[in-house]
């Protein structure tokens, strides 16, 4: 096997993967997450390295350990996410699978806060920075192709659209992940995939099939964006 060429799709590209949650702290003992089980966005990094590249997956805390093959740098929070994509670049291919956490707590406490005679501790909350649309909105050292992803409950092709341009990506991978769905947490997705120039409905497919069929594509698009 190591006697073997690389080949694939990918072969001598760089891609950073973001995946999984993040964890904002409370306290040292508490924190804010969400449902993401960072299935897609592991499958995403296994499937980059299996077309050739070099992959950078940066994951928040999950249950799951980084694939073969892969660089995998682990994170707790937002801004910790940030900072590692940042450290990673350059690359060819930004994937921006995590479930970033929206908000952090701004009055975190440095030690655990204890009940006190029923009054309820005043959490603060504060915007986490936007990690796509930071990388996606460099001057300098964006990767040529970046793709987001858009985790919707309602109208998701209509949110899908108008992220793509708010952020400032080439493609959004949107999916509806209302509870219904089984998406969060589940082994199967059905993605849409919106650019500037429409909308294509992929059938359900396993997470490691949409990660596989995605993986396609962006070696035919980081293709045609190096032209
Ligand atoms: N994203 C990010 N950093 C954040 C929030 C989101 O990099 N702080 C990325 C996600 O990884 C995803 C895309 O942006 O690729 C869209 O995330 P989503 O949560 O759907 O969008 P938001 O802009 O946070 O909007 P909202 O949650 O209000 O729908
Ligand atoms: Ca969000």
């Amino acid at each position: 096997e190591q006697l073997l060429a690389p080949s694939g799709p990918l072969v001598g590209k760089h891609v950073i993967v973001t995946s999984g949650p993040t964890h904002e702290p409370i306290d040292p003992v508490r924190y804010i997450a969400n449902r993401s089980s960072g299935k897609q966005g592991h499958a995403i990094a296994r499937a980059a390295a299996e077309a050739g590249a070099r992959v950078t997956l940066i994951s928040g805390p999950v249950d799951i350990s980084g694939p073969a093959g892969v660089t995998t740098v682990r994170v707790e929070s937002a801004r910790d996410m940030l900072a590692a994509v940042e450290k990673a670049l350059p690359a060819d291919i930004g994937i921006f699978a995590a479930a970033v956490a929206d908000w952090r707590v701004a009055n975190a406490g440095a030690q655990k806060i204890k009940k006190n005679g029923g009054a309820l501790p005043e959490l603060s909350l504060t915007e986490n920075p936007d990690i796509l649309a930071t990388i996606a909105r460099r001057n300098e050292g964006r990767p040529p192709l970046m793709v987001g992803f858009a985790a919707e409950t309602e109208h998701v092709i209509e949110h899908a659209k108008q992220k793509l341009a708010k952020k400032g990506c080439d493609l959004i991978v949107a999916n509806d992940v209302s509870t219904e769905t089984g998406v969060m947490g589940g082994d199967r997705n059905t993605v849409h995939l919106v650019t500037a120039g429409g909308v294509e409905t992929w059938p359900t497919l396993s997470k490691t099939d949409v990660a596989r069929k995605l993986v396609e594509r962006l070696g035919k698009l980081v293709e045609e964006v190096a032209k």
